[in-house]
């Protein structure tokens, strides 16, 4: 049964966003009005991205948006870009529990990784953000994250540097910077970033040598004993492992007294109407995910599941961070999640064998590769390199 507001935002989706090209298939598409037409590298079957019929993907949006991605001065103090946290030699993501912004502020939430995030809505945990294009204008004015006072200042920031000129002339025929063309460009690279060259795609390609036995026990296990498709659905058409749908489990019962603050927004909840714009923007309730963008009860304590896209190169693990390795993931599923009043009723103890777990583990572990396919992940790492310092260890 589906919920009114996620009717609602379905609908809107549907409105704002086509499906649009992947492969060859993509006659019912516009051609964008400047630039050459960007073709992802992804299997015909695939699932085609999201992208907004406003915003057509070129190869010239994405070099733009490349260098803004890399682009410090989009934070108050030139000190953050969106590559700091979202760090193409840490699997896209920063290795970090919780995030880390502009004066070492650390923030509520763990950085989730964006390869293939073209194919997944909504975004962020709690799915509060439909569109790319409107999620980059979040952390270049979030206070905590990049800092700026508005977007206007992320433009005259951009006008001030020449070297921009060109990429803006190539891809949007005039050297004008707007809020717009930022968000949109920055958008595309995004997009542009997939990965579905794992050994895991290649085995259900059909190269049998492409997956170890573990690996072939752990999908048998992931698709039944262990319940783990119910979420992270996947089939050759969809093959990013999530219903794009939000889910309890439990996970800030440990370290976030979740059971106390449920109790506590329960109570509020009676006696306040407007829960949410009282909530909002509180730290302390950002625990509550999903509930603070719905209201609904059942989303208490829910957040989205993740796509497990290159999740080996992406620990620590879940929302806040708190898990620290894959088999501390698949030991937290074993125990049936963490209990509390609204917890999802697919989960339960699974009772899964030693040599179960480690099949598991390698199947996570197959799911992942080491770069983007329509980028030189050699390029990205200098370019990170090169704006964000060495990073002390090679990571992969
Ligand atoms: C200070 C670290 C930091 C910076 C800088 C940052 N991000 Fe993020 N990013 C995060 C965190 C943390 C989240 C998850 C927040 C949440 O869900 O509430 C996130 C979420 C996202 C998501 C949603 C991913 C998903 O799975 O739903 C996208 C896309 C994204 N960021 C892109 C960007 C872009 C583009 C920039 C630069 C304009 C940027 N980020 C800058 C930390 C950062
Ligand atoms: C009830 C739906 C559901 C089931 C069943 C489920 N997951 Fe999840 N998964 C989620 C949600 C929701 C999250 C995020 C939870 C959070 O951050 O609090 C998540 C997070 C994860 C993460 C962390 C990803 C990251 O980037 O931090 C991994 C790994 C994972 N799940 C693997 C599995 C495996 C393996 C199984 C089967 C043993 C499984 N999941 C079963 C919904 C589910």
């Amino acid at each position: 049964m589906m919920r009114r507001p996620v009717l609602l935002a379905l609908l809107l989706l549907l409105a704002l966003a086509v499906r649009g090209a992947a492969a060859d298939d993509d006659d019912d598409d516009d051609p964008p009005a400047v630039g050459t037409r960007l073709v992802l590298k992804v299997p015909k079957a695939a699932a085609r991205p999201y992208v907004p019929r406003t915003n057509p993907m070129t190869k010239e949006k994405a070099a733009l948006g490349k260098k803004l991605f890399f682009e410090k001065a989009l934070s108050l103090d030139r000190t953050i870009a969106c590559a700091s946290c979202h760090d193409p030699r840490k699997g896209y993501a920063d290795g970090r529990d919780r995030a880390k912004g502009i004066n070492g502020q650390i923030g509520v939430r763990s950085t989730p990784t964006i390869l293939n995030i073209g194919f997944v809505q909504p975004l962020f945990w709690d799915g509060r953000v439909g569109m790319l294009e409107e999620q980059a204008k979040g952390p270049i004015t979030n206070p905590g994250e990049m800092g700026l006072p508005d977007m206007e200042t992320a433009v005259a920031r951009v006008k001030e540097d020449q070297s921009y000129e060109p990429l803006f002339v190539a891809a949007y025929g005039d050297r004008g910077v707007t809020v717009e063309r930022i968000t949109g460009s920055i958008a595309t690279f995004e997009r542009s970033l997939t990965a579905v060259d794992s050994p895991f795609d290649r085995w259900q390609e059909g190269d049998e040598a492409a997956a170890s036995d573990a690996v072939k026990r752990g999908f048998k296990l992931f698709r039944g004993k262990a319940r783990c498709s119910r979420c992270h659905s996947y089939d050759q058409t969809t093959p990013f492992f999530t219903d794009e749908s939000f889910h309890n489990e439990g996970i800030a019962v440990v370290r976030s007294g979740l059971n106390a603050l449920l109790r506590e927004t329960e109570a509020l909840k009676k006696k306040d109407v407007n829960v949410i714009a009282t909530l909002a923007g509180k730290e302390r309730f950002s625990e509550l995910g999903r509930f603070l963008v719905t209201g609904n009860r059942q989303d208490l304590g829910a957040w989205k599941t993740p796509s497990l896209s290159n999740v080996a190169n992406t620990a620590p693990y879940m929302h806040d961070g708190s898990l620290k390795t894959l088999r501390d993931v698949v030991d937290f599923y074993d125990r049936g999640g963490n209990a509390n009043a609204f917890l999802d009723g697919t989960l339960r103890p699974l009772r899964l064998t030693d040599a179960e777990k480690d099949d598991l583990v390698a199947l996570l572990e197959a799911f992942s590769q080491k770069r983007s396919e329509n980028f030189d992940q050699k390029e990205l790492e200098a370019l990170a390199e090169k704006a964000l310092g060495p990073l002390g260890r090679r990571w992969f």
